[in-house]
C-alpha cells in the first residue's frame, strides 16, 4: 500500500479547520455571483494569485475579504458539504469545525444564519458520509472582550448547537488573557474551550492559554518548542496540540517543512495531531497534510498511526463513538505492514472480529470509515466539488 492509501485508510479526525478557510475561489465566485457581492479580485486565477502570504496578517486580510461571499443559510450549507466531501475522500470520521460568527455579524448577517447553514451542512454529511461533527464558535483576537461577549449574548439561544468556543485571528500583542473572562464564562456555560496560541505569538502566551483560559487543547502550539519547560509540561499533561504544517509554511512560520518542528515535538512525547487549517488558502487538505509532513520529516506509518489516533482520542466526541475508531485505525496500522504474517494474523483477526466490528459500528454510532459502496457517489461528489458546482 502506497503512503497516499495508507493515509486516506486510517480514520482520523479533524480538529482544525476553519469553516470559511476551505472556501475555494471557484466556490467564492459563484457565491459572490449568487449574491451580488463585490470582491476584490477579477477572476478566480487572479485570486489563487494573490495567495502569497508573508506571515498570518497578509492572509487574515485576503481571508476576511473572501468570507464576504457567504451571505445566505445555503451558502453556509453548501461550503460545509463541500468540505465534508473532501474530508470523507481523505479518511476523516469526524470534524470540528471553527467558524467565526463576528466576520459575518459584523456585515449584518445574523448568528442564527450562519449555525443554520453549518448544521445543515453536517446533518447532510452526517446522512451522506456517516461523519459526526461539533461547531466551535471562534472569538476574534484583534476585537474586544466586551465585543466577544455580545456575540456570546447572541449565540445563547442557540448554545445547544454549539460544542466549544476557540479563539483566533491576528496573534501579535493579543495575549489570551485579554479573554480570560470571557473564557471563564464559556467554561461555566459547559463549552469546551480551545485556542490558537504559539502560531506566531511566544510561548508565554500558550502557558497563559493554559493557566488563564484553561483550554483543553492548544491550536497550533509550534513555538512551545522554544520554551523546555513548556514542552516537558505539555507531555506531561498530555494537552493535544492541533498542528497544522502547511499553513505553518504557507505563513511562514517555517521556511520549508523538512525544518518544521512538528517531529521534535511529537519525539518530545506531546499529543500531536494534523490539521488543514484553511485548506482552500494553503495548498492542501488533511490527507496532504499528512502525506506531505510525513515525506518531509521521514515519518513512519507507526508514527501515522499515533497521529491519528491522538485525533481521535483528542476530539470531544463521547467515547462510545470513539472506541470503534480506535479500533479500525489499529486494524488500518496492521493490514498495511504486507508482511506475510501479518496477512495471516490480519485474515484470521478479521474473521473472528468482522461480525463484531460490523455490529458496533452498525449499532452504536454510524461514524464509521469510508464504505466501499459510496466509493462511485465520492468520486461523482469530488469531481462536482473541485468542479464549484457542489
Ligand atoms: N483564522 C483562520 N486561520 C487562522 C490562523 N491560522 N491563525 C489564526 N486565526 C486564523
Ligand atoms: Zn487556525
Amino acid at each position: 500500500m502506497d503512503l497516499e492509501d495508507y493515509v486516506h485508510s486510517l480514520p482520523k479526525a479533524e480538529l482544525h479547520v476553519h469553516i470559511e478557510g476551505t472556501l475555494e475561489p471557484e466556490m467564492m465566485f459563484a457565491l459572490a455571483r449568487r449574491n451580488a457581492v463585490a470582491l476584490p479580485w477579477a477572476s478566480v486565477e487572479a485570486t489563487r494569485a494573490a495567495y502569497a502570504f508573508t506571515d498570518l496578517q497578509s492572509f487574515l486580510d485576503l481571508y476576511y475579504a473572501g468570507a464576504a461571499a457567504l451571505v445566505t443559510a445555503q451558502d453556509f450549507s453548501d461550503l460545509a458539504l463541500a468540505y465534508f466531501t473532501r474530508a470523507h475522500a481523505d479518511g476523516v470520521v469526524h470534524a470540528e469545525l471553527f467558524f467565526d460568527p463576528q466576520t459575518h455579524t459584523a456585515r449584518g448577517i445574523p448568528l442564527a444564519t450562519v449555525l443554520d447553514g453549518l448544521e445543515q451542512g453536517c446533518e447532510q454529511a452526517r446522512v451522506r458520509f456517516g461523519i459526526t461533527s461539533r461547531l466551535i464558535m471562534c472569538f476574534l483576537r484583534h476585537l474586544s472582550e466586551a465585543e466577544g461577549f455580545a456575540t456570546l449574548a447572541e449565540a445563547m439561544p442557540a448554545l445547544t448547537r454549539i460544542h466549544g468556543v476557540g479563539l483566533d485571528s491576528s496573534e501579535r500583542d493579543q495575549p489570551p488573557a485579554k479573554f480570560a473572562r470571557l473564557f471563564a464564562r464559556c467554561r461555566e456555560l459547559g463549552l469546551h474551550v480551545v485556542a490558537h496560541a504559539g502560531e506566531e505569538g511566544p510561548p508565554a502566551y500558550i502557558i497563559e492559554a493554559l493557566d488563564v483560559l484553561r483550554v483543553e487543547r492548544i491550536d497550533h502550539g509550534v513555538r512551545a518548542a522554544d520554551d523546555p519547560a513548556l514542552l516537558a509540561r505539555l507531555a506531561r499533561e498530555q494537552t493535544p496540540l492541533t498542528v497544522c504544517p502547511l499553513s505553518n509554511i504557507k505563513l511562514c512560520v517555517f521556511r520549508t517543512l523538512a525544518e518544521h518542528n512538528f517531529k521534535q515535538l511529537m519525539d518530545a512525547g506531546l499529543k500531536v495531531t494534523i490539521n488543514s487549517d484553511d485548506p482552500a488558502y494553503f495548498g492542501g487538505y488533511i490527507a496532504a497534510n499528512y502525506v506531505e509532513t510525513a515525506r518531509a520529516l521521514n515519518l513512519t506509518r507507526v508514527d501515522l498511526k499515533r497521529i491519528a489516533r491522538n485525533s481521535l482520542e483528542a476530539s470531544f466526541v463521547d467515547d462510545e463513538a470513539r472506541e470503534p475508531w480506535c479500533f479500525l485505525t489499529c486494524l488500518a496500522a496492521f493490514f498495511s505492514l504486507g508482511v506475510i504474517a501479518g496477512c495471516f494474523f490480519s485474515s484470521l483477526l478479521l474473521c473472528l472480529t468482522l461480525p463484531m466490528i460490523l455490529l458496533l459500528v452498525n449499532t452504536r454510532t454510524c461514524a464509521c470509515a469510508p464504505s466501499i459502496g459510496s466509493r462511485a457517489q465520492d468520486s461523482r461528489d469530488l469531481a462536482q466539488v473541485r468542479a464549484g458546482t457542489l
